[in-house]
């Protein structure tokens, strides 16, 4: 079997502890992991902190050409790429292409953003103290970035930290997801051969609240971005000190569909609400979880999800017609299962699913489902909905918004004042009109309100919160 190791400077070492990684549809082992100590953390921070004195040097051009060659290499080993993710964290092989192809995207606006970082000129006589001074601002990267990666795009959203970190000139020091570590160490080898610097990507599987606490709280280490849950994101904050942070911390994001649609324009909007819900098991942070549907069209509506619902298929990640598989871990189905006994326990009613095998949950719909009930405040992140009839658009926005978390909202209408309303009343990061709140491309700003965290991703966004302002003001005519 593969034994992995830590990727420090621009070798791989052994890792102080070995760890089996397990698919999580089949339960074999697929690798043995080099989990890295705290001591090997500080040295893949140290080593980030001696590669920075030189690697913010290194041109904007140079650093877009290394990013651009990463996304063409993963471009011609596409496919084995996406069997990879598909293999260590069950998403299903279409959604992995998918993501493969995100991926790349995403290498290619960070190359793009790298030749394209500027600052401004002040407009220095505005004040009658200014005048007869220049004044400019320049972006400059920050020293080492840690980046702490979840499992449910085990390539996206580390090229949302590693490439504006790079198009920015930080270095960085990169801890994937438990489950899901291979997909960030094959990087070490692209980025090697697209001329990436030794030390600029260090690469440590690993896992525990020291290792937490060393990447976090480490003299050198300048910024923080990760993304999981709102318990880990607050410790960070808690640990950073004056350290700038970006927290991506997940939802149960609401999806309201107004009245006033076709039946064809219905079937479209239950399509994609499918897809939304239930795309790679509801493991995404802005999969849909709450669904409200106005009254005078909301049995059909629950009717059509169930349809689509059954339809999916259920099966192995690698399979081409599989649409479900399993979930992350036993934790994660044991939790689910718990959640929807105790929400049928006050009255919610199965309208289909419910039912596991293994790690394996059959997409769920749940009508009736009480406002504090676990699955209408928590995030789920699994193959559920809840669906619930609303009186007035006023009503809907209101029952979205109370939730403890708001990273991204979608509503459905074809009512202008109406779209304005969720546009302006709606409490998340992002509010998408017309449009599934799963709805993403990978240069959009992306991020929270409340517990869904703080800073943007979205590499344009992600460089600025990875860099500083440095101000210029050169004062004129001194000696005339
Ligand atoms: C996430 O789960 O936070 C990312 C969703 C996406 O990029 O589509």
């Amino acid at each position: 079997m593969k034994q992995t190791q830590l990727w420090i400077g621009d070798t791989w070492i052994p890792g102080a502890s070995t760890v089996t990684l397990h698919s999580p549809y089949t339960g074999d082992p697929i690798a043995e992991i080099g989990y890295a100590s705290v001591e090997q953390a500080e040295q893949a921070i140290e080593v980030a902190a001696a590669a920075f004195k030189s690697f913010y040097k290194v041109p904007a051009y140079t650093r877009a050409e290394i990013l651009r060659k990463v996304a063409s290499a993963m471009e011609k080993r596409h496919e084995e790429l996406a069997r990879l993710i598909a293999k260590e964290s069950a998403k299903p092989i279409q959604a992995a292409r998918g993501e493969i192809d995100r991926t790349i995207q995403t290498y290619l606006f960070a190359a793009e953003a790298a030749r394209d970082n500027r600052g401004e000129t002040i407009p220095m006589d505005a004040a009658p103290h200014g005048e007869n001074h220049l004044a400019y601002t320049q972006r400059k990267p920050l020293g080492v970035v840690t980046a702490i990666t979840p499992f449910n795009f085990p390539m996206n959203l580390v090229a949302h930290k590693v490439g504006p970190a790079i198009a920015a000139g930080n270095t960085i020091v990169l801890k994937p997801a438990e489950q899901t570590p291979l997909s960030s160490l094959i990087l070490a080898e692209l980025f090697q051969q697209s001329g990436l610097p030794a030390g600029v990507l260090n690469i440590i599987p690993g896992s525990g609240a020291e290792l937490g606490e060393i990447l976090t709280t480490h003299p050198k280490v300048a910024f923080i971005t990760f993304t999981g849950s709102p318990r880990v994101g607050k410790l960070i904050r808690a640990q950073a000190g004056l350290r700038r942070v970006t927290l991506e911390l997940g939802s149960n994001s609401p999806l309201l569909i107004d009245e006033g649609f076709s039946p064809d324009e219905l079937e479209k909007i239950a399509d994609e609400t499918t897809n939304g819900s239930f795309n790679y098991d509801g493991q995404v942070c802005i999969s849909i979880q709450r669904v409200y549907v106005h009254k005078n069209i909301y049995d059909g509506f629950v009717e059509r999800m169930v349809q689509r619902a059954e339809k999916l298929k259920i099966g192995d990640p690698l399979a081409e017609d599989t649409n479900i598989s399993a979930l992350i871990n036993t934790a994660a189905a044991d939790r689910l299962k718990k959640w929807v006994e105790h929400a049928v326990s006050k009255g919610a009613v199965v309208q289909t699913g419910g039912t596991f095998e293994g790690n394996v949950m059959a997409p769920t719909i749940l009508t009736n489902v009480s406002p504090d009930a676990e699955l209408n405040t928590e995030e789920a992140f699994g193959p559920i909905i809840t669906i619930t009839p609303f009186e007035t658009w006023s009503e809907a926005i209101d029952m979205a918004n109370r939730s403890k978390f708001g990273l991204n909202s979608g509503a459905f209408t074809k009512d202008i004042e109406r779209a304005l309303q969720a546009a302006e009343k709606l409490e998340s990061g992002g509010v998408l009109i017309n449009q599934i709140p799963t709805f993403r491309v990978d240069q959009m700003p992306y991020g929270g309100v409340k517990e869904s965290g703080s800073g943007r991703e979205g590499i344009r966004y992600a460089m600025e919160e990875m860099m500083d302002i440095k101000l210029v003001v050169l004062r004129m005519n001194v000696y005339q």
